[in-house]
């Protein structure tokens, strides 16, 4: 299968938005990766729906995936979807009916996924295999991009693939955090088919070669 490619915005240059959007989108990513976070959940801020609507505005082909890095992401699923977001991230530690906003995610026509961090074992996910399009994998401690990846994450990558290959379920393993050129092969042989990367796609050169890198 093979693997995609979702440049995280954290990484872009916040003075010129638009061009690091487009520029994502023209490196031949697959989707870009908005990383929401609320100063509760994790220790800092980023930004909220008007900077999905803006990746809306200038780039509407290219995919929206929105990690919501948030206590309580049940009180702006509508903000979110309103803005454009196509698939809606919530994490498993949240503060929410899990089970429920997974529901509404879908309900309003959009894709969801569930997040694990670092120190969440892996059967944490399991209520869940059968309600989710994909299954996000944290390999450093939200909050900050430029992380080194966590090695310890990585078993927990192929524990997630072997629950949902159990279960007979197709839902997508992801991984967030650290993801570069010497680490994505790790993550790509533990069974993940789609790779967010940060730094490692907007600080690079050559975003397009850096993007086939990382694909293997
Ligand atoms: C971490 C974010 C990640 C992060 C990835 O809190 O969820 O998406 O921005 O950035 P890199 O690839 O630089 O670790
Ligand atoms: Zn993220």
């Amino acid at each position: 299968m093979k693997t995609e490619i979702l440049p995280s915005l954290l990484a872009a240059d916040f003075g010129r938005l638009s061009d690091e959007i487009l520029r994502a989108e023209a490196s031949g990513a697959e989707a870009l990766h908005l990383d929401v976070m609320d100063a509760h959940f994790v220790p800092n801020l980023s930004f909220g729906p008007d900077v999905v609507a803006l990746a809306a505005k200038v780039a509407p082909r290219f995919y929206r995936n929105v990690h919501l890095m948030m206590t309580r992401p049940d009180l702006y699923l509508e903000a979110f979807a309103k803005a454009g977001a196509q698939t809606i991230q919530i994490h498993v530690e949240a503060d929410c009916d899990i089970h429920a906003e997974l529901k509404r995610i879908r309900s309003m026509g959009l894709k969801n996924a569930i997040v694990i961090n670092p120190e969440t074992p892996a059967d944490r996910l399991y209520p869940y295999l059968d309600e989710i399009d994909e299954a996000l994998v944290m390999t450093v401690h939200p909050g900050y991009g430029g992380q080194k990846l966590i090695p310890a994450c990585i078993r927990k990558v192929a524990e997630v693939r072997g629950m949902l290959e159990r279960e007979g379920l197709t839902a997508i393993v992801e991984v967030d955090g650290g993801v570069n050129e010497k680490t994505a092969p790790l993550c790509r042989d533990a069974g993940a088919t789609v790779l967010v990367a940060g730094s490692a796609v907007y600080k690079a050169a050559d975003i397009p070669a850096r993007i086939n890198e990382l694909r293997g």
